[in-house]
Parts: structure tokens; C-alpha cells; sequence
């Protein structure tokens, strides 16, 4: 494990928040302060390699955009309302005991919003799944949360468009 800050210090930066449109305003902030967090050894490098590729000057900064962009996709699913289509991606360990029979159940408890879903074999162990749904964002919410509430699914996104023309 690494800590990768521990002292405290005030900085500025920016918060970005959402008007409706989906545009980004961005305006300074207040000061900041300095948080420990301990991290995986592995998850921390490959953050590394991305900040390093991506050409970021510093580590918090990275930290930063990142905590920001987790803000905004909470927010932006927090304020979306009423019928949506939707899409969840999503991956997993197929060698992960009992998972895949789990995530079927998981599916046909609702049937009510998914329409249809694409099996991926993305290499040895991993899969890849698609699912496409229809219905109220809370609903669609839920099944996002109970895929991603079993053990083995390692990333899941949920995205949804308008069905208002
Ligand atoms: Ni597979």
C-alpha cells in the first residue's frame, strides 16, 4: 500500500458543476485540504502510467480530475429523471465462483426494463456484457446497483439517452 498524501496544505482549484444541457461551468474554488488515502500498489501504478501518458504534472492533480469527473457522473445520474433508454457495460471474472449464474438471475428479475444483452469474451477470465434497457432511470439504476453489488464485477457503467423527441 501507498499513502500517497499525508500532510495538510490549502490549495485552489476548480469546481466544475452541471447546468442543464449538459454543459460544464467551471469557476475557483475554495482552498482544499490535504487527505491521506491508501491505495493498492497495482491501482496505483496504473493510474500512474495513465497520468504519465495523459502528461499531468503531479499526481493530485490527476487525483483531483478524477474525484471530479466521479462527482459529476454521480450527479449527472443523481438528476436525470422519468423514462430513459439506457445502456449498462459492464466486466467481469467469468472464473469468479457462482457469478455468472448470479448476474443471470440478476437479469431475469428484470425483465421488466431490459431488452437485450451482448456476451463479450474479452480474454481468458474476462467478459464483457452490454445490456440494453428501457424504462424509468430509477428502475435502470437499480439493476446497475444490483449488478454491481455482486462480488467479481470489476467495472460498470451505466449511461442513458432521452426518449423525448
Ligand atoms: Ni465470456
Amino acid at each position: 500500500m501507498h499513502s500517497i498524501i499525508n500532510a495538510r496544505e490549502k490549495i485552489y482549484c476548480l469546481i466544475q458543476y452541471h447546468i442543464p444541457h449538459g454543459m460544464i461551468i467551471m469557476e475557483p474554488e475554495q482552498e482544499l485540504m490535504r487527505i491521506g488515502v491508501s491505495l493498492p500498489d497495482n491501482l496505483l501504478d496504473r493510474f500512474d502510467e495513465i497520468l504519465a501518458k495523459r502528461g499531468y504534472s503531479s499526481r493530485s492533480e490527476g487525483i483531483r480530475d478524477a474525484i471530479r469527473s466521479y462527482i459529476r457522473y454521480y450527479e449527472w445520474t443523481s438528476e436525470v429523471k422519468g423514462e430513459r433508454i439506457g445502456v449498462i457495460s459492464l466486466t467481469y471474472n467469468h472464473e469468479q465462483h457462482g457469478l455468472v449464474d448470479a448476474l443471470a438471475d440478476a437479469q431475469h428479475e428484470h425483465l421488466d426494463v431490459i431488452r437485450s444483452s451482448m456476451h463479450i469474451h474479452v480474454d481468458k477470465r474476462t467478459c464483457l456484457e452490454i445490456i440494453a434497457l428501457h424504462g424509468d432511470v430509477e428502475d435502470l439504476k437499480g439493476v446497475a446497483e444490483s449488478l454491481m453489488a455482486l462480488k467479481g464485477v470489476e467495472h460498470l457503467k451505466l449511461t442513458t439517452i432521452s426518449t423525448i423527441k
